[in-house]
């Protein structure tokens, strides 16, 4: 029995018999220029001889004349017939023509056209850590993911493994699992007083996608949409990669200002809004401020779009309910997520959408990337159904009430006269208030310098000048983490301070 090949097959080589060269040359060009364009990278293993000869139908001598070609001019290291490696010390000469492309990756080069609409994905990027140390204090939004029931979750998905039904590996309905929209519309209408049926649920990859095909959706090129002021960057990309005007409108102790944006524009298309708890800065949009936004919704002819991302952090007094269930009239699209309170790599969340918009926003849906991981659903509905749901935001809103005390405890020792900190009833991070004059990119950036991964709040303005502050995360922190942290930062904003006076 021919013995199976481990290696992925060389598809870019392609050798060509009536080309004159010989065929050992022809594959050592090939490779050498995968080796020098960066295709292989530097420590990459080259298949065997015997595999690659078999792979590309030839003699295992062409082979071996090309390695033995490489190897005396130093691509590859390693010996013929033990394993072959892309050399790890290739001369900087020799890949300077690859430095060049990864250094000019970012500006697309002439003669080859993007479409015009990819114009608005040059500054569209979501935020992402790309922290090789792993998520520092106090990146915001972080669950504690050293808190997840793995084992539990594990169990479950070996269940769900042990006999696959057909219509867990084959393809499904875009909408999603219908058992987890089942949990998640019993959930919403319990714990959230969405009204729903199982049928207006979209599952989808996490709120970014909802907000996307929203934005798809509702929204033509040039039309204004209300984004609060501080607001959420990745609904601000998600619009304005769709063509919108993204309009500020403010926020104020009692939510968004309705009244502000009705004056300053009354044309606006759709509204995002965290009226739970508003994203960054932590208010809970009053009732009457809820009933002033659907009215004028629907003197407008506007969309409300609600992101309810993390309501189930709630430490004091009862969840407020969704202003989804407050809307007679089929104006209000809702979003919710697992990512704070499962976590974020789940890719998982829901969208509720009116009755008549569940075709077209199925279909659009679908279009993204037809379905959301069916097994993925599956374990999420046992998850829910069996309880350990409800268990885990139990657990989870104890634990982040602690973090939250422990956070404003340190920062009361550590942090007098540099950040003022206030507790919040809910959520998972916490807004500091800067001295004025000091400028909280220069914050960030120092607290960067210290190992602590600190945003800004003027990043999430549109507007500019007047805010400075910083955004701290602590759900996902232990308590040797936030307090070292909270240390470093004090450390951090002395020198900011220092350098400002
Ligand atoms: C306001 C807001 N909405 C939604 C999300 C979650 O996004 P996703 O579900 O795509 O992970 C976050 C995460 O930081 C958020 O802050």
């Amino acid at each position: 029995m021919a013995k199976r090949s481990t290696t992925i097959p060389y598809s870019f080589v392609s050798l060509n018999g009536a080309n004159g060269a010989p065929l050992y040359r022809q594959l050592y060009d090939e490779l050498r220029t995968a080796i020098l364009s960066g295709q292989l990278r530097a420590g990459t293993r080259l298949p065997s001889t015997r595999e690659l000869a078999a792979d590309l139908r030839v003699s295992r001598n062409t082979v071996l004349n090309a390695f033995e070609q490489l190897l005396a001019e130093g691509y590859v290291e390693g010996q013929v017939g033990s394993g072959t490696y892309v050399s790890r010390s290739l001369p900087d000469e020799l890949l300077h023509a690859r430095t060049l492309d990864a250094r000019t990756t970012r500006t697309p080069r002439a003669g080859r056209t993007l479409a015009r609409r990819a114009t608005s994905y040059t500054h569209a990027r979501v935020n992402v850590s790309r922290d090789p140390q792993g998520t520092r204090p106090f990146r915001p939004g972080t669950p504690a993911l050293d808190a997840f029931p793995c084992t539990l979750w594990a169990r479950l998905l070996a269940r769900r493994w042990r006999r696959p039904s057909a219509d867990l590996l084959g393809y499904t309905e875009p909408a999603g699992y219908l058992p987890l929209r089942e949990a998640v519309a019993g959930y919403l209408g319990a714990a959230r007083a969405v009204r729903c049926e199982a049928a207006q649920v979209i599952v989808v990859a996490g709120s970014q996608q909802a907000l996307d095909l929203v934005a798809r959706l509702l929204i033509d090129e040039g039309d204004a949409v209300w984004l609060e002021e501080p607001g959420y960057l990745g609904a601000r990309a998600a619009f304005k990669s769709a063509g919108a005007r993204v309009v500020p409108v403010p926020v104020t102790a009692e939510g968004l200002n309705v009244q502000a944006g009705a004056e300053s524009t009354p044309e606006a298309r759709l509204v995002y809004i965290t009226p739970s708890h508003q994203y960054p800065m932590g208010v809970t949009m009053t009732l009457g401020r809820r009933l002033a936004l659907l009215e004028w919704a629907n003197r407008a002819g506007a969309w409300v779009l609600e992101d309810d991302y993390d309501s189930e952090y709630r430490y004091v007094g009862r969840p407020l309910a969704a202003l989804q269930g407050l809307d007679a009239e089929g104006r209000v699209i809702y979003l919710g997520t697992f990512s704070k309170v499962l976590f974020p790599a789940l890719r998982l969340g829901y969208m509720v959408v009116p009755p008549d918009m569940v075709e077209v926003f199925t279909n659009a849906r679908g279009l993204a990337s037809r379905f959301s991981p069916t097994i993925e659903q599956a374990v999420l509905a046992d998850f829910i159904n069996e309880g350990h749901f409800a268990r885990h935001i139990r657990r989870m809103r104890a634990l982040y009430a602690e973090r939250q005390a422990i956070l404003l405890d340190a920062a009361a020792r550590e942090l007098r006269g540099l950040l003022e900190l206030q507790p919040d009833a809910a959520g998972i991070h916490l807004v500091g208030r800067l001295p004025a004059g000091v400028d909280d990119v220069a914050a960030s950036r120092a607290a960067a310098a210290h190992g602590l991964d600190v945003q800004p709040l003027s990043s999430f303005h549109l507007k500019r000048g007047g805010h400075g502050g910083l955004l701290l995360g602590y759900a996902g922190f232990n308590e040797r983490q936030i307090r070292a942290g909270v240390r470093q930062l004090a450390v951090a904003l002395r020198s900011v301070m220092r350098d400002k006076s």
